[in-house]
């Protein structure tokens, strides 16, 4: 269920906002009144994106780049600006890749195309923004992963990446508090019906044993991390910086890791 939040006359800028967590997002903020910009690579999911946010009666606005392209990042920025006729108050940044995999499994352009995403293109994303933020009152949220914090066989790539990301938003909070900018990470625990869960627990079987390892009893849903979204870019975390937030209904205290070696032994016994 969405909460409640007044985002009227503010304008959002989610990279990586045309499907999934991302997308609920967007969702979230137009529904919050917000003006409402998405970015991704592929052009046919950033005009639905668009589509869906008109239609939730909000001023919304698409670019097409990809983030490990840090010159593409930079005038995709530039054109946001341009539409939101001003600086951007809330900026998500939320493009990744996964795929599970071992490291021996792994060729090198396989580890650099997940690192690339996800840590690196968070580098271009918060490069690119740095000008068009609000100063002061700019709430910048990095969407990470359990990854970040807690080992997974088949996931190093990941986990590295996002441990990355999350130490650069530690860092950004240190070196843009100073400007009133705020910089937080949400990490979002299994999310039902997300590119995410489909390869991380691609059987019913499976997804069902994420689910009895999640505290809370049942699989986070879009709505869940919107929210969150929602309340770190509002005044009520008007004192919260350089946070790494759990969105995961406790799955990162002890079942993340137990489910994940569940993947990893069906994994390794389909290799057999
Ligand atoms: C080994 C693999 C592989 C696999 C791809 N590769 N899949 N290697 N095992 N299963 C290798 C390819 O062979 C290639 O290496 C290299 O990775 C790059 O693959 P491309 O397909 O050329 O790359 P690209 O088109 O850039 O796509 C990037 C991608 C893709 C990450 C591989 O899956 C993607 O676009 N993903 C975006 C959507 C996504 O992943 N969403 C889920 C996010 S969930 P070679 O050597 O052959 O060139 C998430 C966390 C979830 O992030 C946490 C849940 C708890
Ligand atoms: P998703 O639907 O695949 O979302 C990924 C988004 O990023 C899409 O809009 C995708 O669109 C875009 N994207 C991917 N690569 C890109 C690139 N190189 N440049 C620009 N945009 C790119 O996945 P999801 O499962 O909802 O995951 C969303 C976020 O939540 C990710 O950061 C993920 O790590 C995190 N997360 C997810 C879960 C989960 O349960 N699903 C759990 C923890 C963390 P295009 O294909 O058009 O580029």
């Amino acid at each position: 269920m969405s909460a409640t939040f007044n985002f009227k006359g503010k304008s959002v800028f989610i990279v990586g906002g045309t499907s999934g967590i991302n997308l609920g997002i967007a969702r979230g903020f137009a529904r919050w009144g917000a003006k409402v910009a998405v970015a991704s690579r592929k052009q046919e999911k950033v005009d639905a994106a668009v589509a869906e946010l008109k239609e939730l009666g909000a001023e919304a606005y698409g670019v097409t780049f990809d983030v490990r392209d840090s010159e593409a990042v930079v005038e995709g920025f530039k054109q946001v600006s341009g539409f939101f006729g001003g600086s951007i108050d809330v900026l998500v940044s939320g493009a990744a890749g996964n795929f599970p995999a071992q490291v021996n499994d792994m060729s090198t352009n396989a580890i650099r195309s997940v690192v690339e995403i996800d840590l690196l293109g968070t580098f271009h994303v918060m490069k690119a923004s740095y000008e068009y933020l609000t100063k002061p009152g700019a709430s910048v949220i990095n969407i990470s992963a359990p990854q970040a914090f807690l080992p997974m066989s088949h996931q190093a790539h990941v986990c590295s990446a996002k441990a990355g990301v999350d130490m650069a938003t530690r860092t950004l909070a240190m070196e843009w508090g100073g400007e009133g900018i705020r910089v937080n990470s949400i990490v979002p625990g299994p999310i039902a019906e997300t590119e995410g869960m489909s390869r991380l627990a691609p059987t019913p079987e499976l997804a069902k044993q994420v689910t009895k390892t999640v505290p809370l009893g049942r699989q986070g849903t879009v709505d869940d991390i919107a929210n969150a979204a929602g309340m770190l870019a509002s005044d009520a975390a008007s004192y919260i910086s350089g946070a790494i937030l759990p969105v995961d209904g406790g799955w990162s205290q002890s079942g993340a890791t137990y489910a994940m070696a569940i993947l990893a032994d069906t994994l390794n016994n389909m290799k057999k």
